[in-house]
Formats: structure tokens, C-alpha cells, sequence
């Protein structure tokens, strides 16, 4: 069985160590943890059977949000769980009328990419040399969605 929960301060630990095991940029874990603490972050994790397998974060500024960061645990992927976060995320923006969403994506990634233009993100424009990963550049793709008026 899966279920969608609110990051909170029961959770946040279990879902920071998640995000280091599925972080392979080495990003700076302590200002993710840090990220997830704000008033103004919105973040729901999965658990599939009651394990942990899942989160997406994102920040929230006056009608818009930015999704940060969305993983799913090697074990479980290509199976509708991301989707079934991104679109978690989608009806909260809707009950709470948050009118858009943006996020940045290395073009590289194939599956975020597919993820997110199944759930009905287009895309906005290019952001050149963005991402220095493994020795090399790539672009960084930028999302949106926004709910229909
Ligand atoms: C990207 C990620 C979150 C997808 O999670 P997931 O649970 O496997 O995705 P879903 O099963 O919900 O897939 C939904 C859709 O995404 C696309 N997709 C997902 N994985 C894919 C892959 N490996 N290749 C191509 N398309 C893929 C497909 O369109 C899929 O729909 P379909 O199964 O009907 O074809 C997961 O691969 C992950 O955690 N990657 C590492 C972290 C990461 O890159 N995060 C994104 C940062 S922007």
C-alpha cells in the first residue's frame, strides 16, 4: 500500500537521510536540511507498505512554488510513485491557490524529463552550462505548470 505524508518533524530526518542516499551531485546536504526546517517549504514523502521510499520538497514564495527536489529509492522507481508525488504536489497548489510551478532539470535526465511533462509541465527555457557534474557541462531545462483559470 502507498501513502503520501507531510514532511514534518517526525519525518524530516528519515527523509533527509533518504535524500543523501539518493543525492549523487553532492550537493550541500546540510542547507537541504536546512531548506526543509522553513515556514515557507511544502514537502510530502511516500511510503510504500509503511517504508520510507520517497519525497519531493519545494519552496514556496507568495502564488508560485519551486519544486527542489524530488526522489524515489532505486528499489521502487517505474512504478507511478513519483508521478503520484508531482501530482500530490499539483492538487495542493490547486486547494491552496498556488497558481504556478517552476523547476530546473539537467537535460541529461531523462526520467525527471518524462516526469515531468507526463504531469503537465512545459517547458520554458534553457539555462546553458548550468550543471558541472562528473567532469562535465550540461544544460539546465526550466519547467512550468500552472493551474488553468
Ligand atoms: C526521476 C525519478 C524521481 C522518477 O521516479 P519514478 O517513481 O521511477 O517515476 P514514475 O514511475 O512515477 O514514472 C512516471 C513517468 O516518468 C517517466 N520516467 C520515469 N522513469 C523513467 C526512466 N528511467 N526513463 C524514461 N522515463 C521515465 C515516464 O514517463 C513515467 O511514466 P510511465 O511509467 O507511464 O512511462 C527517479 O528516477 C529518481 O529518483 N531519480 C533520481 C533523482 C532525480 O533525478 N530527481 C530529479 C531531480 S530534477
Amino acid at each position: 500500500m502507498f501513502e503520501i505524508k507531510k514532511i514534518n518533524g517526525q519525518n524530516i530526518e528519515a527523509v533527509f537521510k533518504l535524500y543523501q542516499k539518493i543525492n549523487l551531485y553532492n550537493k550541500s546536504s546540510v542547507t537541504f536540511l536546512e531548506t526543509m526546517k522553513k515556514p515557507y517549504h511544502i514537502g510530502f514523502c511516500g511510503y510504500m507498505n509503511n517504508t520510507l521510499v520517497s519525497f519531493i520538497s519545494s519552496i514556496h514564495v507568495l502564488d508560485e512554488i519551486d519544486i527542489i527536489e524530488i526522489g524515489v529509492i532505486k528499489e521502487q522507481r517505474r512504478q507511478g510513485v513519483a508521478y503520484k508525488l508531482v501530482s500530490h504536489l499539483q492538487k495542493h497548489c490547486i486547494k491552496n491557490g498556488i497558481r504556478k510551478t517552476f523547476l530546473c532539470v539537467a537535460e541529461n535526465n531523462i526520467a525527471a524529463i518524462s516526469l515531468y511533462e507526463k504531469t503537465g509541465f512545459n517547458k520554458i527555457g534553457i539555462r546553458k552550462n548550468y550543471y558541472f557534474r562528473d567532469g562535465f557541462l550540461s544544460d539546465s531545462y526550466e519547467y512550468s505548470w500552472k493551474v488553468k483559470s
